[in-house]
């Protein structure tokens, strides 16, 4: 699977996700071997650079941060292909220029009119940005050759602006070539729930509501939104990553078996399950919000969010959210699926935890399993990737049966030596191979609103999110929405 010849063009190339991610991705690509010689790569930003200003740029960032070692020729074969158009996102001329250096990129490094532009910008900016692109002719190809679009969640903040958006992009670019990254599902440990739920045979049969109590799903985060205070506040930690990633770990973890991992197949799944998706009556009762406070992270003081850089002192954006969902499917009838994430917690750590119900009955005198919990199978999404399986076994020794709980650990770094590769750069190779899997569908977006919306909504009424202290697992609200449902949230 190497690209064929394409370029990529990178709006918002100066930014956060396009120094962190996207440039070191495509140079890790680059230097694995799987872009084509004929690759090109035009950064399109305000800033008055000259073209080697620019390569140097980029080169100090993938330096910085690429996964795969620095070799200098990889570095002279892309820095070849490395252009900068300056100009403003409404500026005509600009684009114009743009299209000059395309159509140059197709003549020099023979990329033939194949063109992937990547919306690293805020969703405000798609419409000009696709106009644009339409004016000076960039969105149509050639016969035979490809125009592709990538956009960057947010994709909206709710069904209606989601819409309008879907709207703006699909007058400009076919809905086949429109790619909508959800950097989760290029994750290893996520394509991997598929494998561990559809390539064997024991776990199928009890992932139900016979068997299964609840689930617990988390995304916590040990840093701040210190750097991303503009596009943070007033969006908050729900639309930022339950809407998509959350959501989409919980339809891979729910839905049926797809009849195939192409595209359409996966997501009629998807599909099926976000529309199975019922939220709680009692919302107040069912859902947690919190802000956080000054604490410790590790050995570091940390500054509470309403004293963080850019953020309005009077904010009422969660950093923590958590929610109660139901699914409302013979399979998961009465299961609840929690989900939670948030900032400045306790420490990084995504996974899915499914929790099993207890045994029937249990043979054993009541002291003997006193320590003995759920049975559980968790998914570590990150960072320590991996499959933990939780299980009661006998206490050695003693004279009588004690049991406890232990687990029973999978570990990529152990059983692989195969490295795994960064999200962006499975997710970008997918772009520029066609290849869609990966990429939520607008029914999903629309669909992850759907759910979300009504909750924002009431969020809306109420004042102050509950603070907690940074460092810490978040707002006692949360705890209680899980105490009252007789449950608890695990400690990853
Ligand atoms: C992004 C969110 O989508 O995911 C960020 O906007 C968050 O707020 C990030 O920090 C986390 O990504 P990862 O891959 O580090 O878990």
């Amino acid at each position: 699977r190497i690209a064929g010849p394409c370029s990529i063009v990178i709006f918002g190339v100066t930014g956060d996700l396009s120094r962190k991610k996207l440039l070191p991705a495509i140079y890790d690509l680059a230097n694995r071997g799987l872009l084509p010689p004929s690759f090109g790569l035009t950064g399109f930003a305000r800033r008055d650079w000259s073209e080697d200003q620019f390569k140097a740029f980029v080169r100090e960032n993938v330096e910085a941060r690429c996964r795969t070692p620095f070799r200098e020729n990889t570095w002279k074969q892309l820095a070849d292909g490395i252009r900068f158009v300056q100009g403003a996102f409404d500026d005509p001329q600009a684009f114009a220029r743009l299209s000059d250096t395309v159509s140059e990129l197709d003549r020099e490094r023979g990329t033939r009119g194949n063109h992937a532009f990547y919306m690293s910008v805020p969703p405000r900016a798609f419409p000009v940005v696709s106009r644009q692109l339409a004016d000076c002719g960039l969105a149509r190809s050639a016969e035979g050759a490809w125009r592709r679009v990538i956009i960057e969640k947010p994709f909206g903040h709710d069904l209606q602006s989601a819409k309008e958006l879907d709207r703006v992009v699909s007058e400009v670019f076919d809905p086949s070539s429109v790619f909508r990254i959800d950097h989760y599902l290029g994750k290893e440990t996520v394509q991997n729930l598929l494998a561990l739920r559809f390539a064997n045979a024991m776990y199928e049969p009890i992932w139900n509501a016979n068997y299964v109590d609840h689930v617990q799903i988390t995304m916590a985060e040990d840093i701040g939104v210190a750097g991303r205070a503009g596009y943070y506040d007033g969006i908050g930690a729900a639309r930022d990553v339950i809407q998509n990633h959350l959501l989409q770990l919980m339809a891979l973890t729910a839905m049926e078996e797809p009849v195939s991992f192409r595209a359409d197949d996966l997501t009629a799944e998807k599909t099926k399950l976000l529309s199975a998706v019922r939220l709680p009556r009692d919302l107040a009762a069912h859902t947690a919000r919190g802000q956080y406070a000054a604490g410790w992270q590790g050995s570091h003081e940390v500054a509470g969010y309403l004293d963080e850089k850019g953020i309005d002192p009077n904010s009422t954006t969660e950093t923590y959210a958590a929610i109660r969902l139901d699914i409302d499917t013979r399979r998961w009838a009465g299961v609840p699926f929690y989900l939670r994430c948030g900032k400045r917690l306790g420490k990084r750590v995504t996974e899915i935890a499914v929790v099993f119900k207890r045994a029937p009955h249990l043979p054993f005198e009541s002291t003997a399993t006193r320590e003995l919990g759920k049975n559980a199978i968790v998914i570590r999404v990150q960072p320590d990737e991996g499959v933990t399986i939780r299980f009661g076994a006998k206490v050695p020794g003693g004279t009588s049966m004690e049991v406890r709980d232990v687990s029973m650990d999978f570990s990529y770094g152990q059983s692989f030596t195969e490295s795994s590769p960064e999200a962006y750069e499975r997710l970008i190779l997918d772009v520029l191979l066609g290849d869609p899997p990966l990429f939520p569908t607008t029914r999903e977006v629309e669909l992850s609103w759907k759910i979300l919306d009504p909750i924002e909504q009431f969020w809306a009424t109420l004042g102050q999110p509950q603070p907690y202290r940074s460092g810490t697992w978040g707002p006692a609200e949360a705890d209680e929405m899980l105490a009252r449902d007789g449950r608890q949230w695990r400690m990853p």
